[in-house]
């Protein structure tokens, strides 16, 4: 069953009952600060930091669920209700809730008043709007009391969860007129605090939870909007507040709009207070000075329009080019929402979300190079800084911290590094990025190692380092050591923990200098050319050499000792003995070598690349896309870690962690199957399963970390919607290898892989500096290669386009079919 539908038109989803399976959220920012938005005005913002800066409390993992948000409770003639429907699970005439780009809008009504909110965070500016009307659509007069609500975070979202003995006594605001400050530890360390203000005068206020909600009751039965008027209460320690009671007078037909904000403002120590005790409401006075108006916030979201029509103007899929009647969620998807969630993966890393919560990781070294993927072609200026961020916080030996924290920008010591994927990652994100811009200047970037400006040296070090780090970090069988983990953070070959508690990826109890990647021998035979390349185009002919013979060296590696006869071998353990290999009880065949060895091109000419993705097929496919592993492990296997540890089905044991579906599909596009890399893109692609929403239960309109697998009970259901590296690979597989434009180092690459009853498809393109419009005509029914390219009319040979860089738009005619 379906809970809404693709407005495609407006780029949004609109939801048309409140009671989806979980909630299903929106992200409101795209600078510094943030908002996760749920369909029921549920959620929380922060400012740069989740965890450090967080402007209201939400809590995780509570009953009911998805409780704390922007809540506003209308009391007409002693009916009390919510319009977002929560916290009240108010009965409504009407609902819907429209998620659009970097803004939600929700809609409803009961008993002819009519309510409507508009959520975003505007461009430039470190705040919340709620743009809030109210239409009286009975026939006679109404008297409205309005009460606003939010509840502030003191801040550091981790203290405020655990540190209650200090906590309940330092809460304190500061009221004036209808704007309510927060200014918990604003006089000694803190030289920033928050305002919640509305464009209206207040007829009281609330600032104290306790006195708002009455003893013992919850969001859904607050004593102050059923007594219909405010107390005036000033918070001192526990649970500060924002309330605002506005009065609100509806002729028959009548609406009245306010605007709430809820902004971060901050001062320079000298300047915090404007006296003893009060403190400088210059920089609240000019932010909500600015969006005092109705007109003014409709100014504001429509530069927050223009900018998101922009960015998406980047790619875009024509929904009318294609033939076949579902390709349109193909179209929606890879247009819109696919490079919307890359945008968030870029702001959010895997920080804040309803499954993250804001407090436990910065930024991931592997996962912010694979982000990248998704939107170096929507912002290659954010892209190139975002690349020297993460080079900062490598190690001089090459390896990495596997996560940093983005305020600092240093490398986080609690997980520390060893992750022996992570250095490669770096080459794959750094060839992303010139192959996207052309820009080889940044390669003679200086930037520092372990953040220590002394140890400063070129980018083009740090890819070498990251390079010679696998070289020279090899195992038994001539293959990478694995290190904590590659890729899977569970698979954890040098750990044999048997103590709860203890981290499986941080800790090693056993270090065995035996323990072999696959899977990093092939992330190392596919980004390795590039970086060969890259030393070959910087005049760096004998490096390209060295390089191209330790591809070879590690390529016989895998060829002797990565091969089990039907599909690639995943990994040797502690022991040297086989992981993903027919011998083994369980776990005989993982999908990650596989799909990245195809990738890196091998056996792709002796026919053992097709019976990998054959044997992929035959083992791991499912309904609902490809399985990591099977069997799944049933017993806790000491020598392998985490990846046992989950229940069969769920996770990395042979859940469907959506992430690697993608390479498979890229490899089967390397293989001219158009047909199947089609059909493993659309079975893990959100869209294809809006109308079995109750099953998946997340939002249809975001990729999910993991799908449980055919193991678990609950085959199917999605977790872990929005932050996952399933967004850039999904977007990579669709708009490169099946639609297949490709931005090389020479130009953009024209070689679609698609099925073979797929018409033809119509695409845009922007690519250094021009508009590619490129129209693949497949009515030769192929499913790969190319008959002829024309270039604005003329005839091109063959299949890379130039670099025009002329600001123009340049028409690109590709027939498909036999050369
Ligand atoms: C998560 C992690 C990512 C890892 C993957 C597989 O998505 O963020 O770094 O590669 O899980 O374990
Ligand atoms: C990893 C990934 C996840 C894995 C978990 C292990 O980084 O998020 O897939 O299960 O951490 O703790």
């Amino acid at each position: 069953m379906q809970y809404g539908f693709f407005d495609d038109d407006a780029k949004e989803y609109v939801i048309t009952r409140p009671d989806t399976p979980y909630p299903w959220i929106n992200y409101l920012g795209c600078e510094e600060f943030f908002s996760l938005f749920s369909n029921t005005s549920g959620g929380y913002c922060f400012c740069r930091d989740a965890r450090m800066l967080r402007l209201t409390r939400y809590r995780y993992n509570n009953v009911p669920a998805d409780s704390g948000g922007r809540y506003f409770y209308l009391r007409d003639n002693n009916d009390v209700w919510t319009p977002s429907w929560m916290p009240m699970k108010s009965k409504l005439d009407r609902y819907e809730c429209r998620h659009g780009m970097g803004y939600s809008k929700i809609s409803s009504c009961r008993n002819g008043l009519a309510f409507k909110q508009v959520s975003f965070v505007p461009l430039g500016d470190n705040c919340e709007i709620h743009k809030v009307t109210l239409t009286n659509e009975s026939g006679s007069e109404k008297n409205i009391d309005m009460f606003s609500f939010i509840e502030f975070c003191l801040w550091n979202a981790n203290d405020d969860m655990t540190n209650f003995q200090r906590n309940f006594s330092i809460g304190e605001v500061e009221i004036e007129g209808s704007r309510i400050y927060h200014k918990t530890e604003y006089r000694e360390r803190r030289n920033h605090y928050a305002v919640w203000s509305v464009n209206a005068p207040a007829a009281g206020f609330d600032t104290d939870r306790q006195t708002f909600l009455g003893l013992y009751n919850g969001f859904d039965s607050p004593q102050t909007p059923f007594s219909g008027k405010a107390n005036n209460s000033v918070a001192s320690g526990w649970a500060p507040i924002g309330s605002h009671h506005i009065k609100v007078k509806l002729a028959p037909n009548e609406s009245k709009t306010f605007v709430f904000t809820l902004g971060f403002c901050e001062n320079p120590q000298d300047q915090k207070w404007e006296k003893p005790g009060i403190i400088n409401k210059t920089p609240a006075n000019k932010l909500l000075e600015k969006y005092n108006t109705a007109e003014a916030a409709d100014k504001a979201l429509a530069e927050l329009n223009a900018y998101w029509k922009n960015l998406l103007g980047k790619f875009t899929v024509d929904a009318s080019s294609l033939s076949r009647p579902d390709d349109i969620k193909m179209a929606r998807m890879a247009g819109v929402w696919n490079q919307y969630q890359c945008m968030v993966t870029f702001n959010m890393s895997r920080s804040a979300s309803y499954f993250e919560s804001g407090i436990g990781r910065g930024m991931g070294f592997r996962d912010s190079n694979q982000d990248l993927l998704g939107f170096v072609h929507l912002v290659p200026e954010r892209a190139r800084s975002r690349i020297l961020d993460i080079a900062a916080t490598q190690f001089p030996d090459g390896s990495a911290y596997h996560q940093y924290q983005p305020l600092t920008k240093r490398g986080n010591n609690e997980i520390g590094s060893g992750f022996n994927d992570d250095p490669l990652w770096l080459i794959c994100g750094v060839a992303a990025y010139i192959k996207e811009t052309g820009d080889y200047s940044i390669l003679d970037e200086k930037v520092p190692f372990d953040n220590d400006e002394k140890l400063a040296d070129t980018l083009f070090i740090h890819l070498k380092r990251s390079f010679d780090f696998t070289v020279t970090h090899k195992g038994p069988h001539g293959l990478p050591l694995i290190g904590r983990a590659d890729w899977n953070d569970c698979l954890n070959l040098n750990c044999f923990s048997a103590t709860p508690g203890e981290s499986f990826q941080t800790t090693a109890n056993f270090e065995s200098g035996v323990a072999e990647s696959v899977l990093i021998a092939a992330i190392f035979a596919f980004v390795g050319p590039d970086y060969a390349e890259i030393c070959r185009r910087t005049n760096r002919a004998d490096e390209a050499v060295y390089a191209e013979k330790e591809i070879k060296t590690m390529t016989d590696a895998i060829n002797l000792h990565g091969w089990d006869g039907d599909w690639f071998v995943r990994a040797y353990d502690a022991y040297g003995k086989k992981i993903g290999g027919k011998e083994c009880d369980d776990g005989k065949i993982f999908i990650e070598s596989n799909g990245f060895a195809v990738m890196a091109g091998i056996g792709v000419d002796d026919g053992r690349a097709v019976k990998a993705l054959d044997s992929v097929k035959e083992h791991l496919d499912s309904k609902y896309g490809i399985v990591l592993l099977q069997p799944a492990y049933k017993n806790y296997h000491l020598e392998l870690g985490e990846v046992s540890s989950y229940p069969p089905g769920y996770k990395e044991n042979a859940g469907i962690f959506c992430h690697n579906n993608p390479w498979v599909t890229i490899a089967e596009t390397m293989l001219g199957r158009g047909k199947r890399a089609f059909e493993t893109y659309a079975k893990i692609c959100p869209a294809y399963r809006e109308d079995d929403s109750d099953l998946r239960r997340l939002e249809p309109y975001v990729y999910a970390q993991m799908v449980a697998g055919k193991d678990a009970p609950r085959f199917g259901e999605a977790k872990n919607s929005w932050l996952t590296g399933t967004a850039a690979w999904t977007f990579v597989s669709i708009s490169q290898y099946i639609l297949g434009v490709r931005p090389v180092f020479d130009g953009l690459l024209i070689d679609p892989c698609i099925p073979s009853d797929m018409k033809g498809f119509t695409v845009t393109r922007h690519f250094r500096g021009s508009d590619y419009h490129i129209t693949a005509d497949n009515s030769a029914g192929a499913e790969k290669g190319i008959k002829s390219i024309t270039v604005d009319g003329k005839a091109h040979q063959g299949n890379v386009l130039p670099v025009f860089n002329d600001g123009k738009i340049h028409k690109i005619t590709v027939i498909m079919g036999a050369h």
